[in-house]
């Protein structure tokens, strides 16, 4: 299935130029009290420009997925502090699988806490991370953006600062200490694991590619062709059959998406025309990663930015593959 073009939209429209969509401000247009028309555009990639002039005039919660330190050194105005690393509200951080799901009852508290009730379409998130190299602080965002899709937020209600901090920072606007202090909600929703795969299901679609099934490998060249270990994997390679496509590719260099038709291209060159046309309708993506991080990049960019329904993510991911029934399951190097 095909999304159409109306939905995809907004995620274009983080790519134009804030003087081309918004020629009012240009204009010199100070005091208003209706939000401007732009400010619903909201949807998976945001401007900078788009979160000053929006910010207040919708119900935003901004949540600053950097370190506690570098949040008390200057963030956006009203944006709330929840860090991704190194102790997490997101993510398990410890334990026998890192980067899975949390608990969601803990979520859920959490998620109240900073002023996020469910359900209630009014209230939208924006994420905003640092910018490193490696990507891991890239990939922060997308990672939290599936943890509130899995605690049943629904996806039109998240969206990520393009570019992060960073690009706050760049457009010279304004940055403060003050710490704001949301008034808590309630929060109840019930857990989304409908886009979330286990390991048996990874096995029985392996050499599955004729089928239009194909198991994408998040993480670096030297890691997939086995030439590198991360320290969470107990053996080298990657999943039998599985293509490359290395999730620091989605980003610039100042950490900002790539456009999308450069992601399609990256997309081809693993998957092939083929794979692409047989996913829009009958075919699947399985992202996975090390733990679950540049698979959750992917997982955003395929479904927000470049519009594919059939794609599920393998939370416990190679992690988890490469110890499984006692480290006997086959690996491809
Ligand atoms: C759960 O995720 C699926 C797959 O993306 C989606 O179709 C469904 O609408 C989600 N459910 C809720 C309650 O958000
Ligand atoms: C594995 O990938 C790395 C990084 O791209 C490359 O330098 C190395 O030559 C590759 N090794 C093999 C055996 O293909
Ligand atoms: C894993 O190894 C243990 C100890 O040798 C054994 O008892 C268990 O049956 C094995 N499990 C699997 C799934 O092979």
């Amino acid at each position: 299935m095909v999304r159409s073009l109306a939905v995809l939209a907004p995620a274009l429209a983080a790519f134009l130029p804030a003087a081309v969509a918004h020629p009012s401000v240009a204009a010199g247009v100070e005091s208003r009290t209706v939000a401007p028309l732009s400010c619903q555009l909201f949807g998976d990639l945001v401007s900078p420009w788009w979160l000053k002039a929006c910010q207040s005039y919708l119900d935003l919660v901004v949540i600053d997925l950097r370190s506690a330190d570098e949040y008390a050194a200057g963030h956006i105005p009203g944006s709330v502090s929840l860090p991704f690393e190194p102790v997490s509200a997101w993510s398990q951080m410890e334990g026998s699988l890192l980067l899975n799901m949390p608990p969601s009852a803990e979520l859920f508290a959490t998620l109240g806490s900073i002023g996020v009730s469910n359900p209630s379409p009014a209230t939208k998130i924006v994420l905003v991370n640092g910018v490193a190299d490696p990507a891991f602080p890239q990939a922060a965002s997308p990672r939290v953006a599936t943890t509130i899709k899995y605690a049943g937020i629904s996806e039109g209600r998240v969206a990520v600062l393009n570019g992060g901090f960073l690009a706050w920072v760049e457009e010279a606007y304004p940055t403060t200490t003050v710490v704001p202090t949301p008034a808590a909600k309630t929060y109840t929703a019930v857990e989304n694991r409908s886009f979330l795969v286990n390991t048996e299901y990874v096995i029985a679609n392996i050499n599955k590619k004729s089928q239009g099934i194909y198991l994408i490998d998040g993480r670096g060249t030297a890691v997939y062709n086995g030439s590198v270990l991360e320290q969470w994997a107990s053996r080298p390679g990657h999943i039998p059959s599985a293509v490359s496509l290395p999730a620091p590719n989605i980003w610039n260099a100042d950490g900002s998406w790539k456009n999308p038709l450069e992601l399609m291209a990256q997309l081809r060159g693993a998957v092939g025309t083929v794979g692409i046309l047989q996913a829009r309708t009958t075919g699947k993506f399985v992202v996975y990663c090390g733990v679950g991080g540049y698979a959750s990049s992917w997982y955003f960019t395929l479904t927000r930015i470049l519009g594919f329904e059939n794609v599920v993510m393998y939370d416990g991911s190679y992690q988890e593959y490469s110890s499984y029934a006692n480290g006997t399951l086959p690996v491809e190097v």
